[in-house]
Protein backbone atom coordinates (compact mmCIF):
# COMPACT_ATOMS: atom_id res chain seq x y z
CA UNK A 1 0.00 0.00 0.00
CA UNK A 2 1.74 3.03 -1.29
CA UNK A 3 -0.60 5.42 1.72
CA UNK A 4 1.94 5.67 4.08
CA UNK A 5 3.49 8.43 5.91
CA UNK A 6 7.13 6.88 4.16
CA UNK A 7 6.08 7.78 0.29
CA UNK A 8 6.13 11.58 1.34
CA UNK A 9 9.23 11.35 3.33
CA UNK A 10 11.05 9.06 0.09
CA UNK A 11 10.11 12.07 -2.39
CA UNK A 12 12.63 14.54 -3.45
CA UNK A 13 12.33 18.25 -1.87
CA UNK A 14 10.53 19.83 -4.68
CA UNK A 15 8.23 17.08 -5.18
CA UNK A 16 7.09 17.25 -1.40
CA UNK A 17 6.77 21.03 -1.97
CA UNK A 18 4.52 21.00 -4.95
CA UNK A 19 2.52 18.38 -4.21
CA UNK A 20 2.59 18.10 -0.42
CA UNK A 21 2.58 21.44 0.76
CA UNK A 22 1.32 23.67 -2.43
CA UNK A 23 -2.38 22.05 -2.25
CA UNK A 24 -2.84 22.59 1.12
CA UNK A 25 -1.26 26.11 1.25
CA UNK A 26 -3.51 27.57 -1.47
CA UNK A 27 -6.57 25.26 0.63
CA UNK A 28 -5.51 27.72 3.52
CA UNK A 29 -4.98 30.93 1.69
CA UNK A 30 -8.37 30.32 0.06
CA UNK A 31 -10.45 29.60 3.08
CA UNK A 32 -8.52 32.07 4.89
CA UNK A 33 -9.13 34.60 1.92
CA UNK A 34 -12.72 33.71 1.85
CA UNK A 35 -13.47 34.77 5.29
CA UNK A 36 -11.05 37.87 5.46
CA UNK A 37 -13.11 39.12 2.48
CA UNK A 38 -16.30 38.14 3.71
CA UNK A 39 -15.72 39.72 7.70
CA UNK A 40 -13.64 43.15 5.80
CA UNK A 41 -14.72 43.15 2.30
CA UNK A 42 -18.75 42.25 2.06
CA UNK A 43 -19.50 45.04 -0.21
CA UNK A 44 -16.26 44.83 -2.39
CA UNK A 45 -17.49 40.60 -3.32
CA UNK A 46 -18.28 41.28 -6.32
CA UNK A 47 -17.35 40.94 -10.14
CA UNK A 48 -17.35 44.57 -10.41
CA UNK A 49 -19.39 44.22 -13.55
CA UNK A 50 -18.89 46.08 -16.47
CA UNK A 51 -22.29 45.73 -18.32
CA UNK A 52 -23.53 49.30 -17.88
CA UNK A 53 -19.91 50.15 -20.14
CA UNK A 54 -20.33 47.90 -22.83
CA UNK A 55 -23.34 44.79 -23.24
CA UNK A 56 -23.36 43.30 -26.89
CA UNK A 57 -20.11 41.42 -26.96
CA UNK A 58 -20.58 40.67 -23.02
CA UNK A 59 -23.29 38.94 -24.12
CA UNK A 60 -21.82 36.48 -25.98
CA UNK A 61 -18.62 36.59 -24.57
CA UNK A 62 -19.67 36.04 -20.99
CA UNK A 63 -21.83 32.95 -21.32
CA UNK A 64 -19.07 31.32 -23.70
CA UNK A 65 -16.87 31.19 -20.91
CA UNK A 66 -18.90 30.64 -17.99
CA UNK A 67 -20.50 27.67 -20.00
CA UNK A 68 -16.99 26.16 -20.82
CA UNK A 69 -15.52 26.67 -17.48
CA UNK A 70 -17.84 24.89 -15.55
CA UNK A 71 -18.00 22.05 -18.29
CA UNK A 72 -14.07 22.10 -17.25
CA UNK A 73 -14.80 21.92 -13.93
CA UNK A 74 -17.29 19.51 -13.93
CA UNK A 75 -14.99 17.53 -15.97
CA UNK A 76 -11.75 17.61 -13.74
CA UNK A 77 -14.35 16.71 -10.56
CA UNK A 78 -15.32 13.43 -12.91
CA UNK A 79 -11.50 12.91 -13.72
CA UNK A 80 -9.82 13.11 -10.65
CA UNK A 81 -12.11 12.20 -8.01
CA UNK A 82 -14.38 9.52 -9.49
CA UNK A 83 -11.57 5.92 -9.02
CA UNK A 84 -11.10 4.23 -12.25
CA UNK A 85 -12.35 1.27 -10.34
CA UNK A 86 -16.20 2.80 -10.88
CA UNK A 87 -15.80 3.12 -14.51
CA UNK A 88 -14.12 0.02 -15.11
CA UNK A 89 -17.05 -2.13 -13.47
CA UNK A 90 -19.80 -1.27 -15.71
CA UNK A 91 -17.21 -2.31 -18.61
CA UNK A 92 -16.15 1.39 -20.00
CA UNK A 93 -12.76 0.62 -21.46
CA UNK A 94 -9.73 3.35 -21.19
CA UNK A 95 -10.25 3.37 -25.28
CA UNK A 96 -13.67 4.60 -24.67
CA UNK A 97 -13.19 6.77 -21.49
CA UNK A 98 -10.13 8.68 -23.09
CA UNK A 99 -12.67 9.53 -26.62
CA UNK A 100 -15.31 10.90 -24.46
CA UNK A 101 -12.74 12.91 -22.35
CA UNK A 102 -10.61 13.87 -25.10
CA UNK A 103 -13.40 15.10 -27.66
CA UNK A 104 -15.78 16.44 -24.03
CA UNK A 105 -12.75 18.17 -22.54
CA UNK A 106 -11.00 19.74 -25.72
CA UNK A 107 -14.92 21.38 -26.56
CA UNK A 108 -15.04 22.35 -23.26
CA UNK A 109 -11.39 23.60 -23.09
CA UNK A 110 -12.23 25.55 -26.68
CA UNK A 111 -15.46 27.20 -25.31
CA UNK A 112 -13.65 28.64 -22.74
CA UNK A 113 -10.55 29.99 -24.51
CA UNK A 114 -13.15 31.64 -27.34
CA UNK A 115 -14.69 33.00 -24.38
CA UNK A 116 -12.12 34.55 -22.27
CA UNK A 117 -10.27 35.49 -25.61
CA UNK A 118 -13.29 38.00 -26.62
CA UNK A 119 -13.60 39.17 -22.88
CA UNK A 120 -9.60 40.15 -23.18
CA UNK A 121 -10.63 41.88 -26.27
CA UNK A 122 -13.53 43.99 -25.32
CA UNK A 123 -11.61 44.99 -22.27
CA UNK A 124 -8.63 46.22 -24.38
CA UNK A 125 -10.51 47.68 -27.27
CA UNK A 126 -13.52 49.23 -25.28
CA UNK A 127 -12.29 52.12 -23.40
CA UNK A 128 -14.30 52.33 -20.29
CA UNK A 129 -14.17 48.77 -19.49
CA UNK A 130 -10.33 49.36 -20.18
CA UNK A 131 -9.79 51.89 -17.71
CA UNK A 132 -12.22 49.89 -14.97
CA UNK A 133 -9.10 47.21 -15.27
CA UNK A 134 -6.83 47.05 -12.58
CA UNK A 135 -3.34 45.45 -12.35
CA UNK A 136 -5.34 42.48 -10.13
CA UNK A 137 -7.38 42.03 -12.66
CA UNK A 138 -4.58 41.79 -15.53
CA UNK A 139 -2.58 39.24 -13.26
CA UNK A 140 -5.85 36.70 -12.47
CA UNK A 141 -6.69 36.99 -15.80
CA UNK A 142 -2.88 35.95 -17.07
CA UNK A 143 -2.99 33.21 -14.59
CA UNK A 144 -6.33 32.35 -15.79
CA UNK A 145 -5.58 31.89 -19.65
CA UNK A 146 -2.39 30.09 -18.44
CA UNK A 147 -4.11 27.36 -16.36
CA UNK A 148 -6.73 26.94 -19.30
CA UNK A 149 -3.97 26.68 -22.03
CA UNK A 150 -1.74 24.69 -20.33
CA UNK A 151 -4.36 22.35 -19.64
CA UNK A 152 -5.40 21.89 -23.22
CA UNK A 153 -1.38 21.88 -24.00
CA UNK A 154 -1.13 18.80 -21.66
CA UNK A 155 -4.44 17.33 -23.30
CA UNK A 156 -3.58 17.30 -26.84
CA UNK A 157 0.22 16.71 -26.56
CA UNK A 158 -0.52 13.53 -24.90
CA UNK A 159 -3.40 12.68 -26.79
CA UNK A 160 -2.47 9.45 -29.42
CA UNK A 161 -3.31 6.09 -28.63
CA UNK A 162 -5.42 5.77 -25.08
CA UNK A 163 -3.73 9.20 -24.23
CA UNK A 164 -1.89 9.53 -20.71
CA UNK A 165 -3.75 7.56 -18.13
CA UNK A 166 -3.90 10.66 -15.46
CA UNK A 167 -6.31 8.05 -13.58
CA UNK A 168 -3.84 6.23 -12.18
CA UNK A 169 -0.97 9.18 -11.15
CA UNK A 170 -3.01 12.35 -10.65
CA UNK A 171 -6.16 11.33 -9.70
CA UNK A 172 -5.34 9.25 -6.76
CA UNK A 173 -2.81 11.70 -5.66
CA UNK A 174 -5.35 14.33 -5.45
CA UNK A 175 -7.45 12.13 -3.54
CA UNK A 176 -5.02 11.36 -1.21
CA UNK A 177 -4.66 15.06 -0.22
CA UNK A 178 -8.10 14.41 1.47
CA UNK A 179 -6.89 12.14 4.10
CA UNK A 180 -3.86 14.48 4.99
CA UNK A 181 -1.30 11.68 3.45
CA UNK A 182 -0.64 13.23 0.00
CA UNK A 183 1.20 10.20 -1.84
CA UNK A 184 3.88 13.07 -3.49
CA UNK A 185 5.24 10.09 -5.32
CA UNK A 186 2.64 9.70 -7.84
CA UNK A 187 3.06 12.82 -8.81
CA UNK A 188 6.90 12.13 -9.78
CA UNK A 189 6.43 10.06 -13.14
CA UNK A 190 3.54 12.69 -14.16
CA UNK A 191 4.89 14.43 -17.79
CA UNK A 192 6.20 17.87 -17.20
CA UNK A 193 2.85 19.66 -19.11
CA UNK A 194 0.67 18.13 -16.69
CA UNK A 195 2.73 18.72 -13.23
CA UNK A 196 3.07 22.51 -14.67
CA UNK A 197 -0.30 22.74 -15.38
CA UNK A 198 -1.65 21.47 -11.75
CA UNK A 199 0.65 23.90 -10.19
CA UNK A 200 -0.38 26.78 -12.37
CA UNK A 201 -3.85 25.52 -11.20
CA UNK A 202 -3.96 25.65 -7.43
CA UNK A 203 -2.04 28.93 -7.73
CA UNK A 204 -5.00 29.98 -9.63
CA UNK A 205 -7.25 28.39 -6.41
CA UNK A 206 -5.35 30.28 -3.96
CA UNK A 207 -5.99 33.41 -5.92
CA UNK A 208 -9.73 33.46 -6.00
CA UNK A 209 -10.63 34.96 -2.70
CA UNK A 210 -7.86 38.38 -3.78
CA UNK A 211 -9.42 38.73 -7.03
CA UNK A 212 -13.21 39.48 -8.61
CA UNK A 213 -12.90 35.57 -9.08
CA UNK A 214 -14.37 35.82 -5.75
CA UNK A 215 -17.98 36.09 -7.35
CA UNK A 216 -17.88 32.77 -7.68
CA UNK A 217 -18.86 31.80 -4.25
CA UNK A 218 -21.73 33.64 -4.58
CA UNK A 219 -23.27 31.94 -7.23
CA UNK A 220 -26.50 34.66 -8.08
CA UNK A 221 -29.48 32.08 -7.65
CA UNK A 222 -31.34 34.97 -6.12
CA UNK A 223 -31.36 36.70 -9.33
CA UNK A 224 -33.83 34.37 -10.88
CA UNK A 225 -36.38 35.40 -7.98
CA UNK A 226 -35.51 39.18 -7.61
CA UNK A 227 -37.60 42.05 -9.10
CA UNK A 228 -35.66 43.58 -11.85
CA UNK A 229 -33.50 46.35 -10.96
CA UNK A 230 -34.35 49.53 -13.17
CA UNK A 231 -32.06 52.54 -14.02
CA UNK A 232 -33.40 55.64 -14.97
CA UNK A 233 -32.30 59.19 -15.25
CA UNK A 234 -33.55 61.87 -13.12
CA UNK A 235 -36.95 64.18 -14.24
CA UNK A 236 -35.09 67.48 -14.95
CA UNK A 237 -37.98 69.19 -13.25
CA UNK A 238 -36.55 67.28 -10.26
CA UNK A 239 -32.93 68.22 -9.89
CA UNK A 240 -31.23 69.22 -6.32
CA UNK A 241 -32.01 67.27 -3.46
CA UNK A 242 -34.86 65.62 -3.59
CA UNK A 243 -37.67 66.34 -1.00
CA UNK A 244 -37.99 63.55 2.02
CA UNK A 245 -41.21 61.84 1.68
CA UNK A 246 -42.75 59.12 4.03
CA UNK A 247 -44.02 55.85 2.73
CA UNK A 248 -43.79 54.26 -1.16
CA UNK A 249 -43.74 56.76 -3.77
CA UNK A 250 -45.46 56.29 -7.34
CA UNK A 251 -43.34 54.87 -10.23
CA UNK A 252 -44.25 57.76 -12.64
CA UNK A 253 -45.63 54.96 -14.89
C1 LIG B 1 -5.71 22.45 -9.26
C2 LIG B 1 -5.33 21.37 -9.74
C3 LIG B 1 -5.64 20.87 -11.13
C4 LIG B 1 -5.39 19.60 -11.53
C5 LIG B 1 -4.76 18.49 -10.68
C6 LIG B 1 -5.80 19.50 -12.91
C7 LIG B 1 -5.70 18.35 -13.68
C8 LIG B 1 -6.00 18.25 -15.01
C9 LIG B 1 -5.85 17.08 -15.81
C10 LIG B 1 -5.36 15.74 -15.29
C11 LIG B 1 -6.20 17.39 -17.08
C12 LIG B 1 -6.15 16.50 -18.31
C13 LIG B 1 -7.39 15.80 -18.64
C14 LIG B 1 -7.10 14.86 -19.79
O1 LIG B 1 -5.95 14.66 -20.18
O2 LIG B 1 -8.07 14.27 -20.27
C15 LIG B 1 -6.62 18.77 -17.09
C16 LIG B 1 -7.07 19.43 -18.20
C17 LIG B 1 -7.53 20.72 -18.20
N1 LIG B 1 -7.57 21.58 -17.13
FE1 LIG B 1 -6.95 21.11 -15.24
N2 LIG B 1 -6.32 20.69 -13.33
C18 LIG B 1 -6.26 21.57 -12.27
C19 LIG B 1 -6.71 22.87 -12.26
C20 LIG B 1 -7.28 23.52 -13.33
C21 LIG B 1 -7.82 24.86 -13.30
C22 LIG B 1 -7.86 25.75 -12.06
C23 LIG B 1 -8.29 25.13 -14.56
C24 LIG B 1 -8.96 26.35 -15.12
C25 LIG B 1 -9.33 27.37 -14.49
C26 LIG B 1 -8.05 23.98 -15.39
C27 LIG B 1 -8.36 23.88 -16.72
C28 LIG B 1 -8.12 22.77 -17.53
C29 LIG B 1 -8.45 22.68 -18.94
C30 LIG B 1 -9.11 23.79 -19.78
C31 LIG B 1 -8.09 21.41 -19.37
C32 LIG B 1 -8.23 20.81 -20.79
C33 LIG B 1 -9.63 20.43 -21.11
C34 LIG B 1 -10.23 19.42 -20.19
O3 LIG B 1 -9.72 18.29 -20.12
O4 LIG B 1 -11.19 19.77 -19.49
N3 LIG B 1 -7.45 23.02 -14.59
N4 LIG B 1 -6.49 19.27 -15.82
Amino acid sequence: MRHTADCIHRSAPMTVLLWGVLPYLAFVLLVAGLVWRYRYDKFGWTTRSSQLYESKLLNIASPAFHYGILFVLVGHVVGLFVPMSWTDGPGITEHTYHLFSLYGGTAAGVLTVVGILLLVYRRRTKAPVFRATTANDKLMCLVLLASIVLGMVAKLAHASGDGYNYRESIAPWSRSLFTLQPDTGLMEGVPLLYRIHAAVGMVLIAMVPYTRLVHMFSAPVQYLFRPYVVYRTRDSRQLGPRPEQRGWERAGF
